[in-house]
């Protein structure tokens, strides 16, 4: 019988694991995958490129109306592109960690990403997916709050300040989730129904696996 297609959005602080829980749903149900996380540090990239400082929102207004964002859909990632670019590597620099949450405070930048954001489910039905799961800050309670599945992500500050360190990177965990939590528009927060799983604990596996089970029955309802 074939699948119905669905929407999976998973939300959490830093470093709590939802883009590598996000990438393996996607394998495992044939989901295109959305770091919306991605698309804020490209964007942030690209400011900092332009040498647009963090604490000037008007001078992020006056470059967002000439920046064009499309995607490019490479295996099961949806993956943005500025001014048809791909961005690499820059966009995990430590730079960019410092200051992403500054810009994705501003509501003309989330504006943006919203409108690009929601149009993913487009692309994942043309691209012929199954569904489409995005993990990011606003993804349930903002972006697609009706989604068929809602997680939330959490994890003792510490364990995830060791995870972001066994990957090599510097950045501040605790204080990028004081900002994205305490901003005016879209803060984190656990949208309302989402399945909360505290990871501290859990393997990514187990982690998976809890919403691997939450979506299995999930369909089997739907069908
Ligand atoms: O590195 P980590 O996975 O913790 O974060 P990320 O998902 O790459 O997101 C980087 C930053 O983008 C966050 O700290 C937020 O400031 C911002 N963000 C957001 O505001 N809303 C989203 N939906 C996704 C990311």
């Amino acid at each position: 019988m074939r699948s119905p297609f669905i929407i999976v959005a998973i939300d959490g602080g830093a470093a709590s694991g939802k883009s590598s829980s996000a990438r393996a749903l996607s394998d495992r149900f044939h989901l295109l995958h959305a770091d919306t996380g991605s698309y804020f540090r490209a964007l942030t990239a690209h400011l900092l490129l332009k040498k647009v400082p963090v604490d000037d929102p008007a001078g992020v207004r006056r470059v967002l109306p000439e920046i064009k964002l499309t995607t490019h859909v490479s295996g099961h990632s949806a993956r943005i592109e500025i001014d048809g670019r791909l961005t690499g590597e820059e966009i995990r620099s430590k730079e960019v960690n410092a200051a992403v949450s500054h810009f994705a405070a501003i509501p003309e930048l989330r504006a943006l990403l919203v409108q690009y954001e929601r149009g993913q489910a487009e692309a994942a039905r043309s691209h012929g997916f199954n569904g489409l799961v995005m993990d990011g800050r606003d993804i349930g309670t903002i972006i697609f709050p009706n989604a068929d599945f809602r997680f939330f992500l959490h994890a003792d500050p510490a364990e995830r300040a060791r995870r972001r360190a066994r990957e090599g990177q510097t950045d501040a965990v605790a204080e990028r989730d004081r900002l994205d939590s305490s901003r005016q528009t879209a803060p984190l927060a656990c949208p309302q129904g989402a399945v909360s799983i505290d990871s501290t604990l859990l393997t990514l596996a187990e982690v998976v696996a809890i919403m691997t089970t939450a979506i299995e029955e999930g369909i089997a309802a739907l069908r």
